[in-house]
């Protein structure tokens, strides 16, 4: 028998995404289904960005620019680098498949937090690279049992900040202690930034800033959480020049389209709606904490927009909830059992789920 398929992708599960909203709720008979389970935005898009994407539906039948390059450069302004040490991608997760495509070998190794992110380790594996995780110390990444092991084979090191699903972040002064123990031929560390805007914690570094003293960064964001764009795919990294034309060797050539590039553009220039977007995760999010504290719920303080909440009989509360019109994520499918993983949504939407509870 000819074998067709890579027997890497023998693990591998295709990812379910679950049903689409419109689905879920018809087929529960519910007029109104809030989905808490993706952690994306409460407030939705900025109208600049809804207008630019009208204005631009009429030229869809062009490719888009290939290089973002408009975006690029109010990238480098806004984040004070220059545009060849940026590179957008179809989503952060685009920028993770093109990283795993440039740099990973079969013999490789990869050390990912574990649980973190799924994405990481599935990039990895089709790349033929191993996987070696390292266990959160509860809900914290563990930078010291990372870099126990880093060794000669380590290709990246992925740090994921905040973290998906814990919700904590790694602290400016561990990470640096952590980089400078790399040594001076280090491998590639990937810092994904996703949440960052959702962190107030004052020690939370910028991993951008950190570029220019340890060159192997690259940074991950995305406009998919913050500027509430995650329909539109638009995410982006920031390394050095070397690095990004690296993942430009193969990126495909027109990966971000034409209405992502004017949204996230639009976006950018629309600061007062970012802020809000920040205002209301924070508050909303102080207040399920609170909201959840008492009823004697336990969880790791959130640095993200969503919370990971320790609860007596996951499936069966993810179910009455559903059925209430409200969908969050049972930890189990993101490593944490007996968790929920819930966004944070708008006020009315959080009363009802603490009601629920
Ligand atoms: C930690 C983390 N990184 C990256 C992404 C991917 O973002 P994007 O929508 O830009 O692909 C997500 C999305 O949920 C995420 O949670």
């Amino acid at each position: 028998m000819r074998r067709l398929w890579r027997p890497v992708l023998d693990p591998l599960v295709p990812y379910d995404a679950g049903k689409p909203l419109e689905v879920l709720a018809e087929e529960l008979g519910l007029a109104e289904l809030v989905r808490l389970s993706a952690n994306e935005s409460p407030l939705g898009p900025s109208p600049r960005v809804v207008a630019a994407v009208a204005r631009e539906a009429a030229r869809v039948h062009l490719y888009p620019d290939g290089g973002s390059t408009a975006l690029r450069e109010a990238l480098a302004r806004r984040l004070g680098v220059m545009p060849g040490e940026l590179v957008v991608g179809n989503g952060a997760d685009e920028l993770i498949g093109l990283l795993a495509r440039a740099a990973f070998e079969p013999g490789d190794e990869v050390v990912v937090p574990h649980p973190s992110f799924e994405p990481y380790t599935s990039s990895a594996t089709i790349a033929g690279a191993r996987v070696v995780p390292s266990p959160l110390a509860g809900y914290e990444t563990d930078l010291e049992d990372m870099r126990r092991k880093v060794g000669e084979r380590t290709k990246a090191v992925i740090i994921c900040s905040p973290h998906n699903p814990a919700a904590t972040i790694v602290r400016l002064t561990p990470l640096v202690a952590f980089l400078d123990a790399l040594g001076a031929d280090p491998p590639l560390v990937v810092l994904d930034e996703a949440y960052r805007d959702f962190v107030d914690e004052p020690d939370y570094p910028d991993g951008v800033a950190l570029l220019r003293r340890y060159p192997r960064l690259l940074v991950l964001q995305t406009f998919s959480k913050i500027a509430g764009l995650a329909g539109l795919r638009v995410g982006y990294a920031v390394a050095s020049g070397e690095t990004i034309g690296w993942l430009n060797r193969v990126r495909e050539p027109y990966n971000v389209n034409r209405l992502g590039q004017v949204a996230a553009l639009a976006a950018l220039e629309d600061r007062d709606h970012w802020e809000k977007t920040r205002r209301v995760v924070l508050e909303e999010r102080a207040f399920l904490s609170a909201g959840l504290r008492a009823r004697g719920y336990a969880f790791p303080p959130s640095q993200a927009n969503f919370l990971l909440v320790k609860v007596p009989d996951a499936p069966a509360l993810r179910e009455k909830l559903l059925r209430a019109g409200i969908v969050v994520r049972d930890g189990a499918g993101v490593g944490f059992p007996g968790h929920l993983r819930i966004s944070v949504g708008l006020r009315a939407t959080n009363e009802k789920l603490l009601g629920l509870l």
